[in-house]
């Protein structure tokens, strides 16, 4: 406890940006905490600041579930503090938004505290080490080695940092909570608890005065309180408002209040606080939605991992900003932290943005947590369920707490859910605010059944309708669709023939972008858009993921760095799966979007299917003039006639041993090269054939074969073949598609190695005259616009869009000539010269009419002069190792993006220049301004 000395007790709190000028280093240095330490060789970074994203990335790592980069390790960072003489007697506190991971924090060589888990915010009360009047040190020891991790957790001080000096008697950090209540078209009551501590040891009275502020800033509410801070102790003082004619919060209109706090101590104002709220009611309902101010909203919802794609773990606000606006403009009206607390600013900006939070304190409770094994599970809760909450409870944009994601059960996983923990984990988020549901996204339905979920208020779900049993077991207990889709795409990347499964991946490492696959464990969206349409209990859905994120590269662990997940790519550009939500969750607004490309040199008059994503309910397409006919949604092709429907099948073949083999893995194949197990079927006369679809008891993956076809001749011929393969890592369908073109009257599949001991056979062999698409896609057609049989020509493709008869918009796509030039487009031209506002700059191969080249690939270098600087640049490739700090950048089916950071400083123009071989360079000029004080 501090005596009161000086001035300090009198003087006015102040809290400072603690994020210039670090000194840092990679490795173990121990001896840099001392005060003496010579850190001058140090390189000199500012935070939010994550030392792995410069890569290298190392393409030999095994599984890219983390990015590749070079993230695991210990690290310094070094610091100086000046505290004033004067201020002897105040408190000195560093708070941090985030560090990854496991810091200590030393200040002039001691230990001052640490902090256990990466995503939470904590308060270091260095008052004890501070030497007021002369150079303090403060040293941060950063260790991820002991962080487990799914994804890119970013390395270091990768969020803000601040220095606050208060009074002895000060309000405490985050220990403002307002609530409102009885909220009506005359009034709304607002109760704001602020507490507040005493470091003396004597009793202080003290006044507490809560003014608050309308969004045009009229003072419409206020109330002074006299208390008395109690030696050496928290006290908690409740203030109760009336606001008349509240406006209320909404996604539509984000109106903000703000609340003042003035703490007074002997009659004079020793500290100020700022707390921006919002009015409104959110109301979680089993049967009839999320009801927002009375009115039900879907949640058009995304998953968001917190990396910045190029720009890492590093939080920046303007990068932040434009993920919002990326995918607000396609219609997403909430975001889900996955899975950890965001940055703070993050919170701001969706309550200015009115976008809806799903916040969410964990993935699982062990090492992805920073849990260490032996570590009482009900004290850490309680630390990280305060931390979070505490600090993200005032924000009207929060609308429920997650306690973590995808948790197996106990004794299954040790650290998982027991119905204890589950309702330990809703109380000590209950504790800190009692106004939000909480709940938990949910993977394993039987985990509904179990009563492990008892203490929940709601339940989410991620993927295949798993939240059925919940609705049967809590029928009282709304649910919220936590992840759905998972579907998967490399932007621009068109691959043909299209594959006739959900995760079939032909074109390894790249997911085609027409746009019909996903995990294995999950589905395409217009699957679950079929679901949320039936199951219209659903809150609504949260796509997996709005942005493609570092790490998890699936379903190419080995050959990838980033996700495929996203609805827009690593650099924030749309994949064409965006027109598609876009034109679901933006109904009234104009959609017209056409893919492929079309630049298909060398497959003139072959097959080219085109799909038109549009808002409208109709459209027609035109190549080069000419009408390809209209397309409506909900036009469902029928199945062709199964020529072999009733044949029987036929097998034989010689008999399969067992196959030695070195590998963990079993080998079923045929004892000799030429006698293999067979299934046969006979379709009558000969016919023409141009699908092949097979049934198998197992996921077809794992079957090698070949199919083979003859005519009464008995003339075998291969037609198609499989080779097993354990690709998708998991789960699978169990039906494969060939396309073929051959005339037959039987066919067979012959058999050769197989996986994991599977026995070869087929359950079914269905042959079609015409080309076969499994019934699974039917829901695309209506949702989106095919025409499945386009023969190429070059030239131009057109879509008139309809609703009802009416025009609402076209769109057009041209084959393009050889890239002629570079086009540089930025998303703004002016920024904050801050130090930190960014300038996202798409660079863009043309021909020399100016049409988009979409295949082009040249390697750029970009060069920035003036007062701004590079920050990282990107295709969106996630199999690119190139890294992200490079000046060259390459094109990625025609486009990239370049980052530009505004220096800090009075303003003036920066410069971007792009230069490739063989094409003119071309430059644009940002202007920055001076940050307004
Ligand atoms: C979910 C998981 C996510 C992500 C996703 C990929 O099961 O919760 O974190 O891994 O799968 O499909």
């Amino acid at each position: 406890m501090a005596i009161a000395f000086g001035v300090g007790v009198d003087s006015f709190a102040r809290t400072i940006d603690f994020n210039l000028g670090w000194r840092f280093k990679r490795g173990d240095h121990p001896e840099a905490k001392q005060l003496a330490f010579d850190d001058y060789s140090w390189e000199e970074v500012n935070t939010p600041h994550d030392w792995a994203i410069a890569g290298p990335f190392d393409a030999n790592e095994k599984s890219g579930y983390a990015g590749k980069l070079p993230w695991r390790g210990v690290a310094w960072y070094r610091k100086w503090i000046a505290v004033d003489r004067r201020e002897e007697g105040s408190q000195v506190y560093l708070d941090f938004d985030g560090v990854m991971a496991s810091p200590k924090v030393y200040v002039n060589g001691q230990l001052a505290g640490e902090w256990d888990y990466g995503y939470t915010p904590f308060r270091i009360d260095i008052t004890p080490y501070v030497k007021f009047g002369r150079a303090n040190v403060v040293a941060v020891r950063v260790d991820t080695t002991g962080h487990g991790t799914r994804w890119y957790p970013g390395a270091g001080i990768y969020r803000k940092a601040f220095l606050t000096v208060s009074p002895p008697v000060h309000l405490v950090k985050n220990g403002t909570a307002i609530v409102t209540s009885d909220v009506s078209a005359e009034k709304a009551t607002v109760t704001i608890d602020n507490e507040i501590e005493n470091h003396l040891e004597s009793d202080e009275p003290i006044d507490l005065e809560v003014t608050i502020y309308a969004p045009d800033w009229q003072e419409v509410a206020k109330r002074r309180l006299s208390e008395v801070a109690k030696a050496g102790a928290t006290i908690e003082v409740s203030t109760t408002l009336e606001l008349p004619q509240p406006q209320l919060w909404d996604i539509d209109s984000p109106t903000l209040y703000q609340a003042k706090t003035s703490l007074l101590v002997a009659g004079k104002e020793v500290e100020r606080r700022d707390v921006r709220f919002g009015v409104r009611t959110i109301e979680l309902t089993p049967s009839d939605g999320l009801l927002l101010n009375g009115r039900r909203v879907a949640l058009k919802g995304v998953n968001l991992h917190h990396d910045l794609g190029p720009l890492g773990g590093a939080f920046n606000r303007r990068a932040a900003e434009r993920q919002l606006e990326i995918m607000q403009e396609m219609g997403a009206n909430a975001i889900r932290t996955a899975h950890n607390p965001p940055a703070a600013e993050l919170l701001d900006l969706c309550d200015e943005r009115g976008v809806l939070v799903w916040d969410e304190l964990f993935d699982k409770w062990n090492e992805t947590a920073d849990k260490r094994p032996d570590e009482p599970f009900e004290p850490y809760y309680a630390r990280h369920a305060a931390a979070l909450v505490r600090r993200d409870r005032n924000h009207p944009s929060v609308f429920v707490w997650s306690i973590g994601n995808e948790i197996v059960e106990a004794p299954h996983d040790p650290h998982g859910l027991t119905k204890e923990r589950v309702a330990f984990a809703r109380e000590a988020i209950r504790a800190h605010d009692a106004t939000r549901p909480v709940g938990l996204g949910c993977h394993i339905p039987h985990s509904a059944e179990s009563g492990v979920l008892d203490a929940l208020d709601f339940t989410g779900w991620n993927y295949q309708a798993r939240y059925e049993r919940a609705r049967n077991r809590y029928p009282d207990k709304p649910i919220i669709y936590s992840e759905t889709a998972s579907a998967l795409s490399t932007r621009g990347a068109y691959r043909l023939p299209i594959a006739g499964a959900k995760c079939d991946f032909p074109d390894a490492p790249v997911v085609n972008a027409y746009e019909f696959s996903s995990a294995a464990w999950a589905d395409i969206p217009e699957v679950e858009f079929e679901r949320l349409r039936r199951d219209d209990y659903l809150l609504g859905e949260f796509i997996w993921t709005g942005f493609d994120y570092l790490g998890e590269p699936t379903p190419f662990e080995h050959d990838a760095r980033s996700s495929y997940f996203g609805v827009v790519d690593l650099v924030g550009l749309p994949k064409d799966r965006y027109y598609l939500y876009r034109s679901l969750w933006r109904p009234h607004t104009p959609t017209v979007h056409i893919a492929p490309h079309w630049n298909w040199n060398g497959h003139e008059g072959q097959n080219v299917p085109v799909i038109v994503y549009t808002n409208g309910d109709s459209a027609e397409l035109f190549l080069n003039g000419k009408s390809l006919g209209v397309r409506r949604k909900g036009e469902r092709p029928s199945t062709p006639k199964d020529l072999a429907a009733g044949a029987t099948l036929e097998v034989g073949g010689a008999k399969l041993t067992e196959a030695a083999t070195s590998s963990s893995t079993s080998l079923v194949s045929a004892s000799a090269s030429e006698s293999s197990t067979w299934s046969m079927v006979q379709i009558g006369a000969a016919s023409h054939v141009r699908s092949i679809a097979l049934d198998f008891p197992r996921e077809s993956k794992l079957y090698g074969y070949r199919i083979e076809a003859a005519n009464d001749d008995g003339d075998w011929r291969e037609v198609a073949s499989h080779v097993a393969t354990h690709e998708p890592a998991w789960g699978g369908v169990n039906e494969a598609i060939h396309h073929v073109d051959v005339q037959a009257s039987k066919l067979r599949v012959v058999f050769g190695a197989c996986l994991d001991n599977v026995e070869p056979k087929v359950s079914s062999i269905r042959v079609y005259a015409d080309k076969y698409e499994s019934p699974y896609y039917l829901p695309t057609y209506d949702y989106r616009l095919r025409w499945n049989e386009v023969a190429y020509e070059p030239g131009e493709l057109r879509a008139v869009a309809y609703q009802e008869g009416e025009p609402i918009g076209e769109a057009v796509v041209r084959t393009a000539g050889a890239p002629a030039k570079l086009v540089l487009t930025a998303d703004r031209s002016t920024l904050t010269a801050d130090g930190q506002d960014l300038a996202f700059v798409t660079l863009e191969a043309v021909d020399e009419r100016g049409t988009p080249c979409p295949l082009a690939d040249a390697l750029v270098e970009v060069e920035v002069t003036g007062v701004g600087k590079l920050a990282a640049a990107a295709g969106g490739d996630p199999t690119s190792m190139r890294s992200f700090q490079d000046s060259k950048v390459a094109l990625f089916n025609g486009k990239a993006v370049a980052i530009i950071r505004a220096d800090q400083g009075l303003g003036g123009e920066v410069t971007v220049e792009a230069t490739a071989a063989g094409l003119p360079s071309q430059s644009i000029t940002l202007q920055t301004r001076r940050q307004s004080p």
